[in-house]
C-alpha cells in the first residue's frame, strides 16, 4: 500500500516471543518487506522506550517511523528520544498519576504495582490476578475511580508467558487507538490506508478502531473470543483473524487486505 500505515504491537505479534513456535523465515521477509516499503511503520507497545529499543535491537527490527511506547501514552518519532510534546502535554492535564495509584491499591487489593521504569505520569500499572472478563473488570474500575473523581482508562490484559494478569491505569484519552488516531490525522490517513496488528487485551481498542486489524494467528483463545464478540457489538469494526502466529499472521493480514508482501 502506497501512503500507508502499517503499526504493529512488539511482543507476541511482530516478535515471536510468545508460547507457539514461530514460523521460519517470517521476520526476515517482514525486514524484506520494510526495506523496500512504500508505507510507514509504526511499533505499538505497552513497552517503555528502554525497553523498546532494547527488543528493537536484539531482534535486529527495521526502524520504525514511529514508536508509540506505554500503552500509546508517549509518541516517539523517528531517531528521537523525546515524545511528541504536544501528545504528552494534552494527556497530563487529565490525570493524577498519584491519586489512581492509590485508590486502585485499594480496589485492587492483590495486585502488585510493576516496577518502578513501569510506571510514568501517564501510565499506573499493576500486576494482577488473571480475570475472566476484561472489559467488566475495566468498567468497573473506571466507574469505582469516577465515583471519587479520577479520570482514567484502564486496561486489563494477561501476559501469557509469565502468567500473570496485567492492570494499567492510563490518562483518559489515551492508549494504543487514540495513539494511532493522532499518526493518521498527522499523516492524513484514512482507517483504510492503516493496519493494525496485535494479539492482546492492550490491543483490542485498535484492533477494533474501524483501521484494518489483523489479530495474529497466537493470540490465547480468550483474547480471540473477546475480540470476536467486540468485533460484533462494534460498527465499522474489521478484524482480519489470521491463522499464522506472530510475524507470519501480520504478513498473511497484510495479504488479505492486498497489501503486497
Ligand atoms: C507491557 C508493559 C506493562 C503493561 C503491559 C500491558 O508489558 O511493560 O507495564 O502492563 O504491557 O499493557
Ligand atoms: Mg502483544
Amino acid at each position: 500500500m502506497d501512503g500507508g500505515l502499517l503499526a504493529t504491537d512488539m511482543d507476541r505479534t511482530l516478535l515471536p516471543n510468545g508460547l507457539q513456535d514461530p514460523e521460519p523465515g517470517a521476520l526476515d521477509r517482514f525486514r524484506a518487506w520494510a526495506s523496500g516499503r512504500r508505507a510507514q511503520v509504526a511499533y505499538v507497545t505497552g513497552r517503555h522506550y528502554d525497553l523498546a529499543r532494547a527488543v528493537l535491537a536484539e531482534y535486529r527490527l527495521p526502524e520504525p517511523d514511529w514508536l508509540v511506547c506505554n500503552v500509546g501514552t508517549e509518541i516517539y518519532p523517528a531517531g528521537s528520544a523525546e515524545p511528541v510534546a504536544e501528545w504528552r502535554h494534552w494527556l497530563r492535564r487529565g490525570f493524577d498519576a498519584e491519586a489512581v495509584r492509590a485508590r486502585a491499591a485499594a480496589l485492587l487489593p492483590r495486585a502488585r504495582l510493576q516496577e518502578p521504569a513501569k510506571q510514568s505520569p501517564l501510565k499506573v500499572s499493576f500486576y494482577a490476578q488473571a480475570g475472566a472478563e476484561p472489559d467488566a473488570e475495566e468498567a468497573r474500575l473506571e466507574a469505582a475511580l469516577a465515583e471519587v473523581g479520577l479520570g482514567a482508562r484502564v486496561i486489563v490484559s494477561h501476559d501469557e508467558t509469565a502468567g500473570v494478569g496485567l492492570v494499567d491505569f492510563l490518562a483518559p484519552g489515551s492508549g494504543k487507538a487514540p495513539a494511532l488516531d493522532f499518526l493518521r490525522e498527522r499523516a492524513a490517513l484514512g482507517a483504510e490506508q492503516t493496519l493494525f496488528a496485535g494479539d492482546s487485551g492492550n490491543d483490542a481498542d485498535a484492533l477494533l478502531s474501524g483501521v484494518c486489524g489483523i489479530l495474529v494467528g497466537n493470540a490465547a483463545p480468550e483474547v480471540r473470543a473477546q475480540i470476536w464478540r467486540l468485533a460484533a457489538e462494534s460498527p465499522g469494526a474489521r478484524v482480519y483473524f489470521a491463522e499464522r502466529p506472530y510475524t507470519a499472521g501480520i504478513l498473511e493480514g497484510m495479504a488479505h487486505y492486498g497489501w503486497s508482501e
